[in-house]
């Protein structure tokens, strides 16, 4: 008789679980400061969490397929209608559902690195081959490499994938590269977690209807504020839209998400007062750490800033266990380009920013 291990398919075998060590740590230590998984620090809005309520008391009820909210994304993203608009469970679902309707194992996915981890993921589960392609490190910058890009298609390549502004280095790729990534007809995501702190004119949703090949993702966990409510969705040419949307999960995603997400939109004052108070946040982060020798501070169009500390002689692992014994979780970046001083931090509130400043001061200081 097989094992039951046998049965399982080679590529799954041994990936463990996903697990978000930092995220459990805060939910466990609660009076810990959230500045490391680039959440809003503002809690939903009054109409928000009204729509929640309203539609909790309705949860025995199945959703419909998002006629409504659906159609609202179309009209602010200037698509003909629902059959421009894939719902997820968070844009990590929506990922999925891309991924595997693309991707047989073997095939490969090329990303931009350093980028966000879900692509990595989802293309392993699949037994897919992940190719990743640095940026560009020069003269303190992390710039996108779109010859890079096109240099590593291959025949087996299926999905490219870029995160623009892109987390952690926080800036957008130009839109005469993005589109010379595209021209080269394979399926490329445009991952825009991050799009409305600067506004959905630095989209690239216009090209959706020029380039069959080309898909928006987005999320309500950033700017809009509702992480924990888990909703994404895709945007693109309605064939496309049509075809990934027959590997959605019935009803995946809840009448409570949907109906607050439809409020979210609708809010668009609550929206705008976010984006503000982020951006101007990211401005006093930098006014007030630029004079710090040898701390170079990278700008950001999201709600995070990527640091690094290497020419004061520092370690982003020292910085962020400083960090945690003052009660503060910042977030880890890898060592890359030969140096080892970067580290992440997530805009908080107008009070966490400001210890978030001293901490770091004082880290550089000793
Ligand atoms: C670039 C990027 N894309 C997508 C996401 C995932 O967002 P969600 O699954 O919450 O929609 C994140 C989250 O940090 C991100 O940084």
């Amino acid at each position: 008789m097989k094992s039951v291990e046998e049965y399982f398919v080679p590529w799954v075998k041994g990936i463990p679980m996903y697990v978000s060590g930092h995220i459990d740590l805060a939910w466990k230590q609660p009076e810990l400061h959230r500045m490391m998984s680039n959440e809003n620090p503002n809690p939903p809005s009054k109409k928000v969490l009204e729509a929640i309520e309203k539609y909790a008391k309705i949860a025995n009820r199945y959703p419909d397929q998002g006629f409504k909210v659906r159609e609202k994304i179309a009209e602010i993203n200037g698509l003909p209608g629902i059959e421009n608009v894939m719902l997820g469970n968070g844009s990590s679902e929506v990922f999925d559902n891309i991924f595997r309707c693309l991707l047989e194992p073997g095939d490969e996915v090329i990303q931009h690195t350093p980028c966000f981890g879900i692509y990595k993921l989802r293309c392993n589960i699949l037994g897919g081959k992940l190719v990743s392609v640095p940026m560009i490190y020069k003269d303190k910058q992390l710039l996108f490499d779109a010859d890079a890009i096109i240099k590593a298609i291959t025949p087996k390549t299926k999905i490219i994938v870029i995160a623009n502004p892109n987390n952690p280095t926080g800036n957008f790729i130009d839109k005469k590269d993005f589109i010379k990534v595209a021209e080269t007809g394979v399926p490329l995501i445009s991952d825009e977690a991050y799009i409305e702190f600067a506004g959905l004119s630095k989209s690239n949703v216009d090209l959706v209807k020029k380039y069959k090949n080309v898909i928006i993702t987005r999320t309500l966990s950033k700017c809009y504020g509702l992480a924990g409510l888990r909703f994404g969705y895709a945007l693109g040419d309605k064939d496309v839209i049509a075809q990934i949307s027959a590997a959605l999960i019935p009803w995946n995603v809840g009448t409570i998400s949907m109906w607050a997400a439809l409020t979210a939109f609708e809010d668009t004052q609550a929206l705008q007062e976010r984006a503000d108070f982020n951006n101007q946040q990211i401005e006093y982060y930098e006014q007030e750490l630029k004079d710090i020798k040898g701390l170079d501070i990278y700008h950001s169009y999201g709600n995070y800033i990527l640091f690094d500390g290497t020419d004061a002689g520092k370690t982003g692992k020292d910085a962020l266990d400083f960090a945690l014994k003052r009660g503060y979780i910042m977030r880890a970046q890898s060592p890359m380009y030969g140096r080892d001083g970067w580290f992440r931090i997530t805009i908080g509130s107008a009070d966490e920013n400001k210890m978030a400043v001293k901490i770091i001061r004082d880290f550089f200081a000793q």
